[in-house]
């Protein structure tokens, strides 16, 4: 995890505006490219983006706490991501949360103190015939079970 001082920020917001442009419809990929360097977007950063895009900071953040894939606190090198939607519910998402939380010792909601796990719920990520599923950052876990996950976290601890 990356803990840029304000300079670094202020360069790569700058070279951001220079590659996507201006206008208000570049912020998103400009806040997701901001996301995948830093791990998290600062109060310093959407403020710098907003200064640049000429919008208002709050426009900035309600665009950043909208997106459950953008965050405004620093995540782990892991953010674990299990669907709580419908049919992940009814495959075994129950006993595939219970079986993380015990894995990682975390709760849904936190990251471990050492940063190297995030545990997260998400809404349906278009796996929904092949639940319960689940992200580890861009990578895609379906048909889970509690055996599977252990492998799983297993592999990347
Ligand atoms: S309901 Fe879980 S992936 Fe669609």
């Amino acid at each position: 995890m990356i803990y840029p001082d304000k300079n670094v920020i202020v360069s790569e917001v700058e070279h951001l505006v220079e590659k996507y442009g201006f206008g208000r419809e570049n912020l998103l990929p400009i806040l997701q490219e901001v996301q995948r360097k830093f791990g998290f977007i600062s109060d310093f950063a959407m403020q710098e983006i907003a200064h640049r895009l000429d919008i208002h900071p709050v426009e900035v953040y309600g665009v950043v706490t909208f997106y459950s894939f953008l965050s405004t606190e620093p995540k782990g090198k892991y953010v674990i991501r299990l669907c709580k939607t419908i049919s992940c519910d009814i495959a075994g998402k129950d006993a595939i949360a219970r079986t993380l939380e015990r894995e990682l010792g975390l709760k849904f909601g936190e990251t471990s103190a050492d940063r190297k796990f995030s545990l997260e719920f998400c809404h349906c990520i278009g796996m929904c015939d092949q639940g319960p599923a689940m992200l580890i950052n861009d990578q895609v876990f379906t048909k889970l079970t509690p055996s599977k996950v252990i492998e799983i976290i297993e592999n990347i601890k």
